[in-house]
């Protein structure tokens, strides 16, 4: 073999080997942004962190899903603790007047991926990904997740129900997700009809410190 030969075919080592160790390191780093939840290791469920980071099994249905009775219009299920904590948060409202109700509570991964491709289909990939979670990726799939509506205004922001759920959710274990300002943390836009149940002690601390799930859970639950 000739000594050109054999420097191309030592050139073409190098760039194999290269291309490998790229492929490696970027699988390495893909599999650290996209990490598998084993929900049976979660100490608390209510504490679950359900993100862009952090992904439910498409196999993962909550084991005590029930149907919520009060301030619903159609047949929505939570997991058991939220559904009670939500029905109390309800009759309160109904006695201060307020006429709450549920657009969608648990989804299932399936539900997820239905909704989330039908949302791609209608307003492209940039919008999508700033409102609806891919499959795995939701919070409704844990069944601590609910997104409210106002039975007097259709625009949730605006409407009596939702200042009140802004001042009180806390008070029955309660956030709002998903804030204006808070985008580069909790990965989506502003949702103000998306409550999540975390239980009392840690909605009170979110809500009077105005932090994200994703801060208290650095602070407090990793
Ligand atoms: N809209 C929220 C991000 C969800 O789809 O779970
Ligand atoms: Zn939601």
């Amino acid at each position: 073999m000739n000594k050109k030969k054999i420097k191309i075919k030592r050139s073409f080592k190098i760039l194999l080997i290269i291309l490998i160790t790229i492929l490696i390191v970027f699988s390495i780093n893909k599999n650290k942004d996209n990490h598998n939840i084993s929900v049976e290791k979660v100490k608390d469920y209510k504490y679950i962190l359900v993100n862009k980071k952090n992904k439910l099994s498409s196999y993962f249905i909550p084991d005590n899903l029930v149907e919520v009775n009060s301030c619903s219009l159609g047949s929505f299920y939570l997991e058991e603790e939220t559904a009670n904590a939500y029905e109390q948060m309800c009759l309160d409202s109904i006695n201060d007047g307020l006429n709450i109700s549920i657009r969608s509570a648990y989804r299932s991964y399936d539900e997820q991926k239905e909704l989330y491709n039908t949302y791609l289909k209608l307003y492209g990939k940039s919008y999508v990904d700033k409102y609806v979670a891919r499959p795995g990726h939701s919070e409704h799939q844990t069944g601590l997740a609910i997104d409210l509506e106002s039975l007097e205004c259709d625009i949730f922001r605006n409407s009596k129900e939702y200042l009140w759920i802004r001042e009180n959710a806390h008070n029955y274990g309660f956030i709002i997700r998903y804030q204006k300002g808070k985008e580069k943390i909790t990965g989506y836009g502003a949702e103000e009809w998306h409550i999540r149940y975390v239980g009392k002690n840690a909605a009170e601390y979110i809500y009077k410190n105005n932090i994200t799930f994703e801060e208290y859970y650095e602070l407090f639950l990793k």
